[in-house]
């Protein structure tokens, strides 16, 4: 998957920033991959040396360079399991909140903080938010599984596409040291079900399809809107 150039910036930085106004002191914080997440990082980090108080568990590589640069301090999921607040990007959502991650191959960790956090935010611009999912689904696969995780997406009538690196020959290779499977399935009438059958494949380690976002900002004509999970 080739990631396209940054033609929203603004409403990013609009969205990521929001976000930053959430955190309280004294929360330990979900720090969230991808390039609008990147600006709630470095405004919380202002606020850090401002004064106030917070731990953060980054969501992959990218998320704790950021957070190290911003003078966040870090913490572990071992050391801090419930987190109070997971503020994360999407590369796509819908008005219900079904949401796809893993654009930047960071979904299975994204999806274990997430999980962790008492209060989970998506930060998007305008191009994320629509009425059905369509975006293909990234599937973090074992190495060893992935001839057999492509022919079972195309058991469900999806198109596999092993992600290819930039400046590496060769597939991606993530956090966790596995491949990404790009599993195109058109416009995705029932999330759920789909969900649950890309879990049951063998060798899968974790799919992009979230349910358990809690809130929206987003940024739509230049004002920044919220929504929450109904
Ligand atoms: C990382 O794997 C993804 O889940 C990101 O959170 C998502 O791709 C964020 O996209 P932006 O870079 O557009 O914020």
């Amino acid at each position: 998957m080739v990631r396209t150039p940054d033609s929203n910036a603004g409403e990013k930085r609009a969205a990521g920033e929001a976000a930053a106004e959430m955190v309280r002191d004294g929360m330990v914080l979900g720090l969230g991959t991808g390039s609008t997440v990147a600006w709630t990082i470095k405004r919380i980090g202002e606020m850090v040396e401002e004064g106030i108080e917070v731990l953060g568990v980054p969501t992959s590589y990218q998320a704790q360079d950021l957070a190290i640069s911003a003078g966040i301090p870090l913490t572990t999921l071992d050391q801090d399991p419930v987190l109070d607040l997971a503020i994360d990007g999407a590369d796509q959502i819908a008005r219900d909140l079904t949401t796809i991650k893993g654009g930047g191959a960071a979904h299975a960790r994204e999806k274990v903080v997430a999980c962790s956090a008492q209060w989970f935010v998506i930060v998007a611009d305008s191009s994320k938010y629509v009425d059905l999912i369509s975006h293909s689904v990234p599937v973090e696969v074992l190495p060893f599984a992935a001839r057999l995780a492509k022919s079972r997406i195309e058991d469900l009538g999806g198109t596999p596409i092993l992600r290819q690196a930039r400046m590496k020959d060769g597939p991606v290779i993530t956090d966790n040291g596995n491949f990404v499977i790009d599993a195109d399935f058109g416009t995705i009438e029932d999330p759920q079900i789909l969900a649950t059958q890309l879990s049951e494949i063998p060798g899968v380690v974790e799919h992009g399809i979230f349910d358990n976002v809690d809130q929206l900002i987003v940024v739509i004509d230049g004002v920044v809107r919220t929504f929450n999970r109904e």
